[in-house]
């Protein structure tokens, strides 16, 4: 009988750097093939956001799953008007339409904003993620994965982060939207001057260009607020989500300001928003509600315990820079039953559950500083 490992190598095209099979997760824990324990703070990248198989969100899973699966968008699903009011009034802005992932989710902001300004132009930032489907790659920076699948047919322009000075020679009367992460997630949690978002806010006001904020990683409560946006006193004109929208059930979503909306046949999916992940979604978030104003404590306990580290850190999005160290650092705490992982190839990010308690954050922080020492 073939390894999985093996049949991997057969049969699934080698696109991910993997040697580890996980089978099992439960609260901040997830188990390898060979039974080995981990503290997980890697979450499935930001996404288990209240743990692995919380017992609410998998039952409100299991339920759904034995009532409706699917039924399409050509009918009102189970839930989703329930999962898009909540997420409307959390942020504060207007109306939400779901996707399957985070790509998808700023593929829809991306048509929005198209449609809404008749301009087809763009412009992101260096070392910004926004996905890997055409319309968001084009505003990925990293040349590595963008330039090879170009041209993309989505002109991007691409100005340094947190720069706004620099960003005013970038955005034109063509730019449709400035899309931007509110914190750098992929390349190691990298934290903006406080001058980024309203300086972004003020150059759309004098361009009519739109106001984009991918908060795939940073939103639902990761950052200690609902979206990160929230630190600052303005507001995005769409918001992308996915990641920890549902605890793991792929789902994306955009949430646009009041007014701005795709009209009948301007957008659509067949498994957006369906049942089983606006299940998942409702009990993500009832689960948040109570997490949520904890998770700035819990960043801070982080910040403490790593001090030595220079961390950066903005609730529970904590990254530091190791250099060339950041591989064995990551191997050394995986040996000694802890996950992180290296984002941006010289930063370690760690991005737990956000239910994650004092005791396994102080674990946490002895192993991590451990490695730091002895690598
Ligand atoms: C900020 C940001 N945007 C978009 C994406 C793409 O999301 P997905 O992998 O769900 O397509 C990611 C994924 O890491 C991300 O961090």
């Amino acid at each position: 009988m073939p390894t999985s490992k093996q049949l991997d190598a057969k049969y699934y095209m080698p696109a991910f750097g993997r040697d580890m099979e996980i089978v099992r997760g439960r609260d901040c824990h997830v188990w390898d093939s060979t039974g080995k324990k981990y503290l997980d703070l890697v979450a499935g990248i930001a996404v288990c956001s209240t743990g692995h198989c919380h017992p609410a969100v998998t039952a409100a899973i299991c339920k759904q799953a034995q009532t409706l699966i699917h039924c399409s968008n050509l009918y009102y699903v189970p839930g989703q008007a329930e999962l898009a009011a909540k997420l409307s009034k959390a942020s504060g802005l207007g109306k939400v339409f779901f996707g399957n992932s985070g790509a998808e989710a700023n593929d829809a902001a991306m048509k929005l904003a198209i449609r809404a300004t008749g301009r087809h132009e763009f412009v992101s930032f260096e070392h910004d993620f926004h996905g890997r489907t055409v319309g968001s790659l084009a505003c990925t920076h990293k040349p590595a994965i963008r330039v090879p699948f170009e041209p993309l047919g989505i002109p991007c322009k691409f100005g340094p982060y947190g720069d706004i000075e620099a960003l005013k020679d970038l955005v034109t009367k063509k730019t449709a939207a400035v899309m931007f992460e509110p914190i750098q997630g992929e390349t190691g949690v990298i934290i903006p001057p406080d001058d980024f978002l309203p300086g972004i806010r003020d150059i759309c006001d004098d361009t009519g260009a739109l106001m984009i904020c991918d908060e795939v990683q940073t939103g639902m409560g990761r950052t200690g607020k609902w979206f990160a946006f929230q630190h600052s006193a303005v507001q995005p004109d769409i918001i992308s989500l996915a990641k920890g929208v549902a605890s793991g059930i792929p789902m994306g979503a955009i949430i646009a300001r009041e007014g701005l909306e795709f009209t009948r046949g301007e957008h659509g999916s067949t498994f957006a928003g369906g049942p089983v992940a606006c299940a998942a979604g409702n009990a993500t978030f009832d689960v948040l509600k109570s997490v949520v104003p904890k998770v700035a404590a819990k960043g801070e306990r982080f910040r403490k315990g790593l001090a030595h580290l220079n961390p950066r850190v903005r609730g529970l999005m904590v990254g530091f820079t190791a250099g060339e160290k950041s591989p064995a650092i990551a191997e050394y705490c995986r040996e000694h039953g802890v996950l992180i992982n290296v984002a941006g190839g010289e930063n370690i990010r760690i991005v737990p559950p956000l239910v994650i308690n004092n005791r396994e954050i102080d674990h946490a922080i002895a192993i991590i500083n451990e490695a730091a020492e002895s690598v």
